[in-house]
């Protein structure tokens, strides 16, 4: 694999090859004679706040033999104008790789095209798909038929984490309901691009959650998003994680959350106390998820 650079552009056996890989990597964790970066140089450009991914990226490049370098926003000639094809081209004569949080896809795809180096997407606006290859590894450890689970999706359902979600529903061929409000629902096309027929978007969060294995949640406002918080918080209230959703599952449902969580606003300071061994072991298997995603792109 060339590139990470979403969700919607990686098939079925690449996903199910990583996840396995992530699974092995957690078991062997100790043997560290694993070293497919030895030698080698990584470049950490973020130009957004992270605790999850900037801690799992940097212990994973480590524990695979390489170094990580770190460069918030600022600390770039990128952060005063600089193009991303020039900074991607100086980069790649430089480092072995690249890990970019930004707030393109367009950017991410042209730091791939310009720096010639393996690139893996750390979130942008439209993807955020090392936490839900993560949320995969999870569910996957957590049901034994984890390939049919019904998973719903509540709350902004147009976020990055939404559109990946959409299309790891479509590339592995299982239900998921997004859950939110009109304003806040994935355009229609997206979905239709899919061309997956088990994708339900619904502002009838009760009917939305029935039957539901999965019970998903991520920030109302995302990071870019602050001057719509107001509005945000309005609308999208009557889609907030609580105990009466989770009972209206009819089920004993896992419910997980990509953090960092707002409690009291996306969920409910009960349910995530309730669910926080999954949660955080969710947030535990980032790192193993992308030792199989440095590795796999280590490889060519
Ligand atoms: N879930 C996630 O990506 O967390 P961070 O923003 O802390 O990296
Ligand atoms: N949708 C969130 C995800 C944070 C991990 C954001 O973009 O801020």
């Amino acid at each position: 694999m060339q590139h990470f650079l979403s969700i919607q552009s990686l098939d079925e056996a690449t996903i199910v090859g990583l996840l396995d890989d992530a699974t092995w990597l957690k078991a062997n964790r100790k043997d560290r004679s694993v070293q497919p970066l030895a030698g080698q140089t990584w470049a950490m450009i973020f130009t957004k706040s992270s605790t999850r991914t900037r801690v799992s990226f940097e212990v994973g490049v480590h524990e695979l033999g390489g170094h990580a370098m770190f460069f918030s926003g600022n600390d770039l000639q990128l952060g005063r104008g600089e193009p991303i094809r020039d900074t991607a081209r100086v980069m790649g004569r430089m480092v072995d790789g690249a890990i970019i949080r930004n707030d393109s896809q367009v950017d991410l795809e042209e730091f791939a095209q310009f720096s010639g180096i393996p690139t893996i997407n750390a979130l942008t606006d439209m993807e955020h798909p090392c936490q839900v290859l993560a949320d995969l590894l999870t569910i996957k450890e957590r049901m034994a038929n984890w390939r049919e689970a019904r998973v719903c999706f509540l709350g902004d359902g147009d976020c990055n984490m939404a559109r990946s979600w959409i299309w790891a529903a479509a590339r592995l061929g299982f239900e998921l309901v997004i859950a939110a409000p009109k304003e806040f629902q994935p355009p229609a096309a997206l979905v239709q691009e899919t061309g997956f027929g088990g994708i339900t978007v619904t502002d009838d969060v009760t009917a939305a959650v029935a039957g539901c294995d999965v019970l998903y949640t991520d920030v109302w406002v995302s990071m870019g998003k602050e001057a719509e918080s107001t509005q945000r918080l309005q609308l999208l209230q009557p889609y907030q994680l609580n105990q009466s959703l989770v009972q209206a599952t009819g089920k004993a449902p896992l419910v997980m959350h990509c953090l960092p969580a707002y409690r009291e606003k996306e969920i409910t300071a009960e349910v995530l106390e309730a669910h926080a061994d999954l949660i955080f072991e969710q947030a535990e298997n980032r790192l193993h998820a992308q030792k199989a995603i440095l590795r796999a792109v280590a490889a060519g």
